[in-house]
């Protein structure tokens, strides 16, 4: 008889099996005054054990960690599974009541926002999002007084002027057309626009500048044949798909879309966008993966991942694409003021180049743009750190004047930290280390939601 094992089940992508609520941490180092808020993030979880041979990493349920700080303390640490009908059956628990899109309701695992005063569970791929209290129990999935046709995405984008969330959702029942939303700073949906790109592609993510949002058309797309092999995330690569980068005017129709071919490739983040200061054209700060679901189906793991930037003219050229960095890395990051707007620092972590991701250490990575050099920063041995999310010290604070938050795993003691590092001296002395009573797995996206939010 053969064992199968799956990466994502193993070492710290293992799930965690309790949810906690624990007042009592250890902090070393002093937690900033002007920290009062929750550091929150989410990651999949499965609540029962998944079959190792078919179990994509993008599918496990989602579990919230948070860690609350308030007047320099840490609060509380907790954990909770989102309460989609399926997990809250496996605790034995009565189902939470609401909307349900497209027969696919799923406790979101992708990223957890706060927005108007609410806290939300998100994915991608039409499940609907889930909010959650501020002490992360489900309160019930979420269509904003069915204003959202379907599902929504992990990955909105805030306009910091307006405050108001840009989206690009998609959904096999849709055929080739993905939903461009805009959220309000009410969480009302204020408008929803239809755009029509190459095929039923999956779109991870997207980006904004402040007169386009830009839609990524590239060659992961809906597979019937994935759906017949009884794939859970049936999106697979597609040689000769044409890929290309549209932007959309923030406020204009569907058709206005312009298009730019781009060498095949695959974006799960931009790490921003801007437009150029002269001109009709647009800056992508992008993590360029060389290809995605093509050998590896189980979790994205396809070659270095590297940082470029891609230029637009906004007339339909092609994109030209610039390399910044060579060294494999994911889940950049912006100081969220500068959305859309220029950028001078980016954060992302960087990873070796192996397929055997259970024991992987990997760095926080932080880039000057402007002095065109990086800052690394190791978190002890084996250490895996997660996405980091830059917190100004103040709301006019400078770029990078303000604190990086982020979870790192230690294998020696089997347990993670909230590790708060001066984003200007990121490899320095943390400005404080939060330690929590267990280990958070590897998992995808968080935020930082401040209590006046
Ligand atoms: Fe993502």
């Amino acid at each position: 008889m053969t064992t199968v094992t799956n990466p994502y089940l193993q070492g710290n992508y293992a799930p965690v099996h309790e949810e906690l609520t624990v007042t009592e941490l250890a902090v070393s180092g002093s937690i900033p005054e002007q920290l009062c808020g929750r550091y929150l993030r989410n990651g999949p979880n499965p609540v029962t054990a998944p079959d190792p041979a078919m179990y994509h990493w993008f599918t496990g349920d989602g579990m919230v960690h948070g860690i609350r700080l308030r007047d320099g303390r840490a609060e509380w640490y907790r954990n909770r599974w989102v309460r989609a009908s399926g997990v809250a059956a496996a605790l034995g628990e009565d189902p939470k009541p609401g909307p349900v899109h497209g027969n696919m309701d799923f406790g979101a695992n992708t990223n957890v926002i706060g927005h108007a005063g609410r806290t939300f569970a998100i994915v991608e791929a039409g499940s609907l999002p889930y909010e959650l209290t501020d002490e992360l129990e489900t309160i019930g999935p979420c269509d904003f007084d069915g204003a959202l046709e379907g599902g929504y995405t992990a990955h909105p984008k805030r306009d910091p002027q307006s405050g108001e969330l840009y989206a690009v959702s998609y959904f096999w029942g849709w055929g080739n057309d993905v939903e461009v939303s805009v959220i309000d700073t009410a969480a009302r949906v204020r408008s929803s626009r239809r755009v029509t790109m190459g095929g039923s592609v999956s779109v991870h993510d997207c980006a904004i500048t402040e007169r386009f949002v830009v839609l990524l058309d590239l060659p992961v797309l809906f597979s019937l044949e994935a759906v017949t092999e009884g794939a859970t995330f049936p999106y697979r690569w597609q040689d000769g798909y044409h890929s290309r980068v549209g932007l959309l005017p923030r406020e204009g129709a569907s058709t206005e879309v312009v298009w730019h071919d781009v060498e095949p490739c695959y974006v799960f983040h931009p790490m921003n966008a801007y437009d150029e200061p002269d001109g009709n054209g647009i800056v992508l700060d992008v993590v360029r993966h060389p290809s995605m679901f093509r050998t590896h189906l189980l979790g994205p793991s396809e070659g270095a991942s590297t940082l470029e930037r891609w230029h637009l003219d906004g007339l339909g050229g092609a994109v030209k694409e610039e390399r910044l960095d060579d060294h494999g890395q994911e889940f950049p990051r912006v100081d969220e003021r500068v959305v859309g707007r220029p950028h001078r620092y980016g954060y992302a972590v960087a990873v070796a180049e192996t397929d055997d991701i259970s024991g992987t250490e990997s760095l926080l990575v932080c880039h000057d743009f402007e002095r065109g050099t990086s800052t690394e920063r190791s978190f002890g041995r084996g250490g895996v750190v997660g996405e980091a999310v830059f917190v100004p010290r103040a709301d006019d604070a400078a770029e990078d004047d303000g604190w990086l938050l982020t979870l790192a795993y230690s294998p020696d003691k089997d347990t993670s930290a909230l590790y708060v590092l001066n984003a200007a001296d990121p490899a320095g002395e943390p400005q404080a280390v939060v330690e929590l009573p267990q280990r958070v797995p590897v998992g995808f996206h968080g935020n930082w939601v401040p209590d006046r939010s």
